[in-house]
């Protein structure tokens, strides 16, 4: 297995890009199974729960290719495919986003369910629900979820809680619809905009985008459309940590700021400096010792969780404790125990991360968790002592565009090994 070897010590200093959103990519990608035609959506970062995504797509007798950003894909409908496997479905939770648009267009689902995760129970049960109130029979048998509809009724829909990808399934289920879907408790992530703004590009009809009301007027039938990703905000902000926590000077091109403002304020709460250049660039430099700040994760407009390791690893290392709350994933701490192996001062308690800030942490082996817990490794290992070893980072892989190559263009040092465990 792969693993990077990170030299610490080294400031960042120069100007990287941002790349396509992998959230937003990823229900776009899966909208195509709407209409037949061909579509081509540019700003794709190339990563592996991409092309999860595309495997799958393939299965389902969409073709597709991916060059560079661009994905090119044909929609050669056929109903007589409907089914999203375990072996897909096992590396990719979000391959759950086929349901609803399978279940619109095919009539018939057959997805694996997710399971559980690192971070979590992570369960679809909203999902589930809203599917059968728009008209589906919906049963789980030996482990999949076996959806069937003759056509699909707008309905209002109550979520118990507030669910990104439940929204989307939603959302790509009721354009098809027949009649008026209102969703309450919608999300309002951007990337839960993006995928709207696609819809609406093929002909869906839907009100109240970026609200926690979301309306859609079901229509016969959508249009292949091309489309271009929003960047993703997840990366960005990663970045402007990893700059920030060795003290250097970094141009981000490319960020989506609109969606960051709440990531602003508390990596300025800490001492980070933020400069905006213009609409697409910001400067992060900070000079000497980070200060400590409280955290708590929340849904958009709050502090993204997909951002609390990242951020966590900037406190091991700030002047003072700070408290961090991760309030939407129940177990989402799996790089506390890492992190310690690093040498920072951390205790878990409830919900909370109470981070004893350090003068320094020192290299080591550690173990990548999940997606994010592996960038808040890498980005500890930057300003470690000696080497630090990063295992399992097909984690990173499924979610980071070329994160090694674009820190070492920033000055870090940062190798590939294939003798990982
Ligand atoms: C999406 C993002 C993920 C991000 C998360 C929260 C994608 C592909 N992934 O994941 O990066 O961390 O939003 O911002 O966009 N829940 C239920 N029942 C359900 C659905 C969710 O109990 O049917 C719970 C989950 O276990 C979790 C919370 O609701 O505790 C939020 O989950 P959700 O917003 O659905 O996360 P994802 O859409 O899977």
């Amino acid at each position: 297995m792969e693993k990077l070897v990170i030299e610490g010590g080294y400031t960042l200093k120069g100007k990287v890009e941002v790349s396509g959103s992998k959230n937003a990519s990823l229900p776009i990608i899966a909208a195509t199974i709407l209409c037949d035609g061909e579509y081509k959506i540019d700003n794709v970062p190339n990563l592996r729960d991409v092309r999860t995504l595309l495997k799958l797509l393939s299965l389902l007798n969409i073709e597709s290719r991916l060059d560079r950003s661009k994905v090119l894909l044909k929609n050669k409908n056929d109903n007589g495919a409907y089914e999203a496997p375990y072996d897909l479905v096992k590396t990719m939770r979000a391959s759950i986003l086929v349901l609803g648009p399978l279940l619109a267009k095919r009539r018939k689902a057959r997805v694996s369910l997710p399971g559980g995760c690192a971070i979590g129970e992570r369960p679809v049960d909203q999902h589930i629900k809203a599917l059968k109130q728009m008209g589906a029979t919906i049963d789980i048998e030996h482990g999949y979820i076996v959806a069937e509809c003759d056509s699909l009724k707008g309905a209002d829909i109550y979520f118990d809680l507030v669910t990104v990808t439940g929204t989307e399934n939603v959302l790509m289920a009721a354009v098809l619809a027949k009649g008026k879907t209102t969703i309450y408790n919608a999300a309002i992530e951007p990337e839960v905009i993006d995928l709207a703004n696609f819809l609406i590009k093929m002909g869906a009809k839907i009100e109240g985008v970026g609200t926690k009301t979301i309306t859609v007027y079901g229509v016969d039938s959508l249009s292949p459309a091309n489309y271009s990703v929003m960047n993703d905000r997840i990366e960005a902000a990663t970045l402007m940590c990893a700059a920030a926590i060795t003290g250097g000077d970094v141009e981000i091109v490319g960020v989506p700021q609109e969606y960051l403002t709440t990531v602003f304020e508390k990596l300025s709460e800490t001492g980070v400096n933020i400069e905006f250049v213009d609409d697409k660039k910001v400067r992060v430099y900070s000079l000497g010792r980070l200060k400590a700040a409280d955290v708590t994760t929340q849904v958009y407009p709050g502090f993204p969780t997909d951002l609390q390791a990242q951020f966590m690893a900037l406190m091991c290392v700030a002047d003072g404790v700070s408290v961090v709350t991760e309030t939407i994933f129940e177990n989402r701490f799996m790089h506390v125990a890492e992190l310690k192996r690093m040498g920072a001062d951390i205790r878990l308690k409830d919900r909370s991360a109470v981070v004893n800030g350090v003068k320094r942490l020192s290299g080591a082996h550690v173990m990548a968790s999940d997606l994010r817990a592996s960038a808040s490794l890498v980005i500890a290992g930057l300003v470690a002592e000696g080497e630090t070893h990063v295992h399992r980072i097909y984690h990173l892989d499924r979610g980071y565009e070329f994160f090694d190559k674009k820190l070492n263009g920033l000055g870090a040092k940062i190798k590939r090994e294939k003798n990982g465990v």
